[in-house]
């Protein structure tokens, strides 16, 4: 495995494989990463004979009072795990690489339709931020399929969106969430709880599949399945943020009618904002 931390090396690279006719798949990341990162590599290589991942802690998804500045850098333990997971090229740029000049001057992107809703709606600079980081790294290493995780639905979903949008000849894949035996899903951010919260997270699963096997039994009123799942979580533990049925591909509230639905969910437990998702 290569590490790379200039755009123009990552270029070369990546312009020498496409001479030879071969395929390239990307998994963006912020680093940090845990056994469904290493998911998302193995499954970019079964979509490509190179693969390249990046490492950027992305300073415009964060909020002004968010964890920016103690989100975990841990570059030499995530690259000793990509490099076992078989990984070409890894892309870890400075600051300075992605946003070279103040990032109010910068040229940001936005997916309006999907972005105050649900998460954006208590971060509501963050997907502005995921969104131009994601496009600019398409620009970057230009992939012909690129895979995120299914935690991140609504990311997953304006990823989509952008792609079609703005005409990025790539192929988004989604790639199901990783659990811990428990069920919790994997995250960089459950290296914040405590023991004590660590032993509450799974509630947040458990609640999401008490949901979906009501919705299976063909309860309908979804605003009474949102508050006694906001209930359930306040009295394990949480603090919710939202708890919500939406419609899978556009994430609007769903009609009686509607098939594909997602339940999604974001709860505060300590300094740790967990969010995750089921499909119904
Ligand atoms: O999901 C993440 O880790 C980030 O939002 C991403 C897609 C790497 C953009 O910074």
């Amino acid at each position: 495995m290569r590490t790379v931390h200039t755009i123009a090396e990552l270029r070369a690279q990546v312009a020498a494989w496409r001479q030879a006719g071969e395929r390239v798949a990307f998994v963006p990341t912020m680093g940090n990463l845990h056994r469904g990162h290493i998911h998302l590599v193995e499954r970019a290589r079964e979509q490509a004979p190179r693969t390249v991942a990046s490492i950027f802690v992305n300073p415009t998804q964060f909020g002004p009072n968010e964890d920016f500045a103690g989100y975990p850098r841990t570059l030499a333990e995530d690259a000793r795990q990509l490099k076992a997971a078989g990984l070409d090229v890894l892309f870890a740029p400075p600051v300075a690489e992605i946003y070279p000049r103040p990032l109010e001057d910068m040229t940001a992107v936005t997916v309006p339709e999907l972005s105050g809703i649900l998460c954006g709606a208590s971060r509501p600079t963050h997907f502005r931020g995921v969104a131009t980081v994601v496009g600019k790294l398409f620009n970057m290493v230009q992939p012909d399929a690129a895979l995120f995780g299914e935690k991140d639905w609504q990311q997953l979903m304006i990823i989509r969106r952008l792609v079609e949008d703005l005409n990025f000849p790539i192929e988004i894949i989604g790639v199901p969430t990783v659990r811990e035996t428990d069920g919790l899903a994997m995250s960089s951010r459950n290296g914040y709880l405590t023991s004590q919260e660590r032993a509450i997270a799974p509630a947040l699963y458990a609640t999401l599949s008490a949901s979906a096997q009501r919705l299976r039994a063909g309860e309908r009123d979804y605003q009474r399945l949102a508050d006694d799942a906001k209930a359930a979580l306040a009295a394990a533990g949480f603090r919710p943020d939202y708890f919500e049925i939406r419609r899978a591909g556009d994430l609007k509230p769903p009609s009686g009618e509607d098939t594909h639905l997602r339940i999604l969910a974001a709860a505060w437990l300590g300094k740790a904002r967990l969010i995750d998702n089921l499909a119904v």
